[in-house]
C-alpha cells in the first residue's frame, strides 16, 4: 500500500522520569496509529537534551533506554518504523550547522519558547548559550534531513514548525528546490484529566502513571473526583463534570451510552463505577507493563533496534546531505 507520506517526531531522553497517560494518549497512542499509513521516523533527540542539560549528562543514556523502553511497550514497531538516536545520525548536526548560515538570529530570538524556557528555569540552568538559542534550528534539521512532510506534535510546538518552514523557504529560494514545508499535525489528544480534575502534570502529583501497578490504579481511580451532587447511588448524577466518566469515554468506549444513561438516572453508584475503570486500566496498563517488563531483560535487543533504526536513518539522511551540498556548492 502506498504510504500517505513521510512523519518524523522526537522526544527527548530528559524530564521523563515516568510516562504518564497524559503523554501516552496524547502523543504515543497517535504515533503508534500512524505506523502503518506513513513512513515513520522517531527519533530520541539527545542533541536537545544537551541544550538545557549540558552540566550534568550523567543520566543521558539511561534515559534513552527508558524512552525506548516506553516507545516499545505502548506499540512503536521496529519493523514499521524507524527509531533512533539523534546523535547516531551526524547528518542533523552538519545540515544544522549549515541552515545556521542562513537563519537570522532576530528569527531564533523571536521564538516563544526560548525566553520562556529561560524565564521558567532561570536561577537553574543558564540558557544564555549559543546551543539553546539553535534549539528551534536543530529540531528544524532533524525534519528537513528526511524531507519529512508531516510532523505529529503538541500546540507548544508549533511557533518551531513555523520556524522550520520558513527557513526551508529561504533555502530553496536561495539554492533551489531542496526541502517540501512541513505541516504540523495537531495531535488530536483526548484531554486527559487527572485524578483531581485538573490538568494531569507532574507538578500537580495528580498523574496516573503507566508503571502503576494495580494497587496503586485502583486507589488513583477511588480518589478521583466525581460529582459532587451525587452522594447516594439513587441520586441522578453528571457524567459530564465527573473525572472518572472522562476516563470510561476513553476506556469504555462501546459501553459509555450504557454507563451515561445508567448515572444520570440513579442506577449506578460511583464506587461501581470506579471499580469498573479500574479493571479497565489495570488491564489495559498491565499488557504495557507486561511488555517493558520483557524488554527491560533484553538489552542487547535494545542495542539492536537503535542500531538498525540509526542505519536505516541516516541512509535516508546522507542522501539529502548530498543534496543539500550539491544545491550549495560545497
Ligand atoms: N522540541 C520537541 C519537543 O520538545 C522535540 C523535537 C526535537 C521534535 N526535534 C523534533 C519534535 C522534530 C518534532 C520534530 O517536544
Amino acid at each position: 500500500m502506498a504510504k500517505k507520506g513521510r512523519i518524523l517526531s522526537g522526544m527527548q531522553p530528559t524530564g521523563i522520569g515516568k510516562l504518564h497517560l497524559g503523554s501516552l494518549l496524547g502523543a504515543l497512542s497517535n504515533w503508534v496509529e500512524m505506523q502503518d499509513d506513513y513512513e515513520c521516523f522517531y527519533v530520541i533527540v539527545d542533541l536537545h537534551s544537551l541544550t538545557s542539560e549540558y552540566a550534568d549528562t550523567s543520566k543521558t543514556k539511561q534515559n534513552i533506554r527508558e524512552v525506548l523502553l516506553d516507545w516499545l511497550s505502548v506499540g512503536l514497531d521496529p519493523e514499521k518504523s524507524t527509531l533512533f538516536v539523534q546523535s547516531q545520525v551526524p547528518e542533523h548536526a552538519f545540515l544544522h550547522l549549515l541552515l545556521s548560515m542562513i537563519t537570522p538570529l532576530p528569527w531564533l530570538e523571536r521564538v516563544p519558547t526560548y525566553k520562556g524556557k529561560i524565564q521558567e528555569l532561570e536561577g537553574k540552568r543558564d540558557l544564555t548559550t549559543y546551543g539553546f538559542l539553535g534549539y528551534p534550528l536543530l529540531q528544524s534539521a532533524d525534519i528537513l534531513i528526511y524531507k519529512a512532510d508531516t510532523v505529529p506534535v503538541g500546540e507548544d510546538q508549533l511557533p518551531h514548525l513555523e520556524l522550520c518552514r520558513e527557513i526551508a523557504r529561504r533555502f530553496n529560494h536561495f539554492y533551489g528546490e531542496v526541502f517540501p514545508l512541513p505541516q504540523a499535525k495537531l495531535t488530536k489528544a483526548p484531554k486527559v484529566l487527572g485524578t483531581d480534575g485538573r490538568k494531569m502534570g507532574k507538578s500537580y502529583e495528580n498523574c496516573i502513571y503507566i508503571a502503576d501497578p494495580p494497587d496503586v490504579l485502583s486507589r488513583k481511580v477511588n480518589s478521583m473526583f466525581t460529582d459532587p451532587e451525587k452522594i447516594r447511588l439513587s441520586d441522578p448524577g453528571h457524567p459530564d463534570t465527573c473525572v472518572v466518566y472522562s476516563y470510561h469515554q476513553i476506556y469504555s468506549e462501546k459501553k459509555i451510552k450504557e454507563i451515561h444513561s445508567l448515572c444520570t438516572s440513579g442506577k449506578l453508584g460511583c464506587v461501581e463505577c470506579k471499580k469498573s475503570l479500574s479493571e479497565k486500566l489495570i488491564s489495559s496498563l498491565g499488557d504495557i507493563q507486561k511488555r517493558r517488563q520483557e524488554l527491560e531483560g533484553k538489552p542487547e535487543r535494545l542495542e539492536e533496534i537503535l542500531a538498525e533504526g540509526a542505519r536505516k536513518a541516516r541512509r535516508v539522511a546522507k542522501e539529502t546531505l548530498e543534496e543539500v551540498k550539491e544545491a550549495m556548492k560545497i
